[in-house]
């Protein structure tokens, strides 16, 4: 069954958790969407994890479009959101609807994400009002990391911690379909949770949000270096990738593969012919 913006906000009626995983191409959205996940986001972070950049600014709507819609065609049954890139919607309420309405046509996606909370109600608005959801991303926003002055936690003192309340109350008012929570204090996203009536996504944020999002390159433990603390590796593809590796160089090199049932036969009265 697809899953729509409806039955994601029935799962949060219902206290069913839902869970978000990242996607950037066909294959891996094929088996993202197989595996049974409520949603797929092909998020800005595919500037790190797929381009090699050292953060998302790089980003543009290009590479966004052509990873979604390879997403997309990948995608059945789950719930599809695609991030709007640095600078795609910061400008004016009018770039925001145009790139948004571009990732929805061109990118197949079921929803846009953006980052930021009450100072984006008048985007998140129009784009609403042009009949595409939207989902907020308040807390540690990466496209605001030269701002926020590195990746910290976000909301622990009561300034803060009001402040994103209010974000994500003015989001709900505005019409956005779910928001995600990254970086913030466990207690602080469950009271949100608690006070908002659409579904919340955490990363970094403890247990009590409706649904969990994680990047699958962390997951898998297919991206070294530096790993936050929220990430929990629940496979070591990465690991499995490099031994499968290991074994195709070195039996290509001493002439195990390829086998004889890899190989096309021709009758050698053909190959007799040819000499
Ligand atoms: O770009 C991304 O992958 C994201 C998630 C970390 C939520 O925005």
């Amino acid at each position: 069954m697809k899953n729509t913006v409806m039955t994601l906000q029935k799962m949060k009626e219902n206290h069913e958790k839902a869970v978000m995983v990242t996607a950037y191409d066909y294959t891996t959205a094929k088996i993202m969407d197989e595996s049974g996940v409520n949603m797929i986001l092909v998020g800005d972070s595919l500037g790190m994890t797929m381009l090699g950049y050292e953060d998302t600014l790089s980003v543009t709507m290009e590479d966004m479009i052509h990873h979604s819609a390879a997403v997309a065609r990948g995608t059945k049954e789950a719930f599809l959101v695609t991030d709007m890139p640095f600078m795609s919607y910061q400008t004016s309420v009018y770039d925001a609807v145009v790139n948004a309405g571009r990732l929805m046509k061109e990118g197949r996606a079921n929803a846009v994400k953006l980052e930021g909370g009450s100072e984006f109600v008048p985007h998140v608005k129009a784009i609403v009002n042009a009949s595409i959801p939207v989902v907020g991303h308040i807390g540690l926003t990466p496209q605001s990391v030269n701002a926020f002055g590195g990746f910290k936690v976000q909301g622990k003192d009561e300034e803060a911690a009001k402040k994103l309340i209010a974000d994500a109350k003015a989001l709900e008012a505005a019409g956005a379909c779910m928001i995600v929570m990254e970086c913030v204090p466990a207690k602080l996203a469950k009271l949100i949770t608690e006070e908002l009536s659409i579904p919340t996504i955490g990363i970094g944020a403890g247990r009590d949000c409706d649904a969990q999002v994680l990047v699958y390159q962390d997951l898998l433990a297919m991206y070294g270096g530096f790993r936050p603390k929220f990430v929990k590796v629940f496979a070591n593809v990465g690991e499995q990738m490099r031994e499968g590796m290991k074994s195709y160089i070195e039996e290509t090199k001493s002439g195990a593969f390829p086998a004889e049932q890899h190989c096309f036969q021709i009758e050698d009265s053909v190959i007799e012919k040819l000499y």
